[in-house]
């Protein structure tokens, strides 16, 4: 007897323009395009398999090991039907595939990172979820068409199907065909930009990015600011920085559009605040480390970003990933279990602690 099963990874990205605003919340059409970086390391993955069996019962989910619900009509049920659709439009096509398209589907998913802390769990989850199903289903399908289906999961899950720097068009069209993630540039084409990222807190997030979204569309004067006069210009900026590897500009855009997230964020009726005061001291410390670099060569050396939570990302180029670590577990003591995995301080061990 055959068995279908197939297993698909996909790392966690982070917004450099960020995504805050549905204008349809049902396909999940954004207000606004974005763009990310897709982290490259083993450290912050989601994976997961898929298995169609014909003595399956009904569709079922576990994630970390626990079962999930999946709601009728819900986005994880919206996923799974679409890939279904399209391996039935397959096997349409070709009568000698096995009819698999019929099956309910079991699927496991593990995140090797704290789940829903800011640290963007929804979008590797979606994106390894849709990666699986393909591979269970073997659909031919790009990924930019597969983007369109995980956006339906969770919206940022689009860009994580990409490695590198990808955007996310967020189309015209009313039926979302045209919202989709293409790639800017891939990894390859500037290796040196480096992820740091440091967890402030990893527990579960208090306002969900969905509830968050909802509240500052229908209360935040400055997101229609945002979406009309910031976010284009912004988009061709960034990716006009990527292209050219400006790192000064890159930093430069990354931290505007952070602070702006952050401030449509507080512009929303009741106030949401993501970040805390470990948040607001890690920016207060990467601003005075830019400020005596630009003293000293008129450059930016490292950008900060916040997503729906405390945690910070720090992007900057490999020379400087050592000296900002340091700084980090010099100011922040509780970083003292620092584990060095990249093995960045050699046998010397961390320094500043
Ligand atoms: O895809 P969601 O619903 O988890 O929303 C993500 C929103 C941000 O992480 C704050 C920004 C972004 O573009 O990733």
């Amino acid at each position: 007897m055959s068995v279908y099963q197939a297993t698909a990874s996909a790392p966690v990205n982070i917004a450099c323009i960020k995504y805050w605003g549905k204008r349809d919340t049902k396909l999940i059409l954004p207000t606004n395009s974005s763009l990310s970086v897709t982290l490259d390391q083993d450290h912050l993955r989601s994976t997961t398999t898929s298995r169609a069996d014909p003595s399956f019962q009904k569709d079922r989910l576990w994630l970390n090991g626990s079962e999930d619900e999946i709601k009728d009509g819900g986005r994880l049920a919206t996923c799974i039907k679409e890939m279904k659709a399209l391996r039935k439009q397959l096997e349409d096509k070709d009568s000698s595939l096995p009819k698999i398209s019929g099956y309910f589907v079991h699927i496991s998913s593990r995140n090797n990172f704290p789940t829903a802390a800011g640290l963007a769990s929804s979008a590797s989850g979606f994106a390894a979820l849709v990666a699986s199903l393909a591979a269970l289903y073997k659909l031919p399908t790009s990924q930019s068409d597969l983007s369109r289906i995980a956006r339906q999961g969770s919206g940022s899950a689009c860009r994580s199907l990409f490695g590198g720097f990808v955007a996310w068009q967020m189309g015209e069209l009313p039926d979302g065909s045209d919202s989709l993630a293409v790639e800017v540039a891939p990894r390859e084409h500037w290796p040196d930009v480096h992820a740091l990222i440091c967890v402030v807190n990893d527990e579960k997030k208090g306002t969900s990015s969905t509830a968050g979204m909802q509240r500052t569309v229908d209360t935040s004067p400055l997101l229609q600011h945002r979406i009309k006069h910031v976010v284009p210009e912004r988009m061709a900026a960034i990716s006009e920085a990527i292209r050219a590897r400006d790192f000064d500009a890159f930093a430069r855009i990354t931290m505007q559009d952070s602070n702006q997230f952050h401030a449509v964020a507080l512009d929303t009726e009741p106030p949401i605040f993501y970040m805390n005061d470990v948040s607001r001291a890690i920016i207060a410390l990467i601003v005075e480390y830019n400020r005596v670099a630009v003293e000293k060569t008129g450059k930016l050396k490292a950008a900060y970003t916040y997503d729906a939570g405390p945690n910070a990302v720090i992007y900057t180029p490999k020379e400087n990933v050592k000296e900002i670590v340091e700084l980090i577990i010099k100011y922040f003591p509780q970083a003292e279990n620092f584990k060095d995995p990249f093995g960045l301080f050699g046998a010397a061990g961390v320094q500043g602690k």
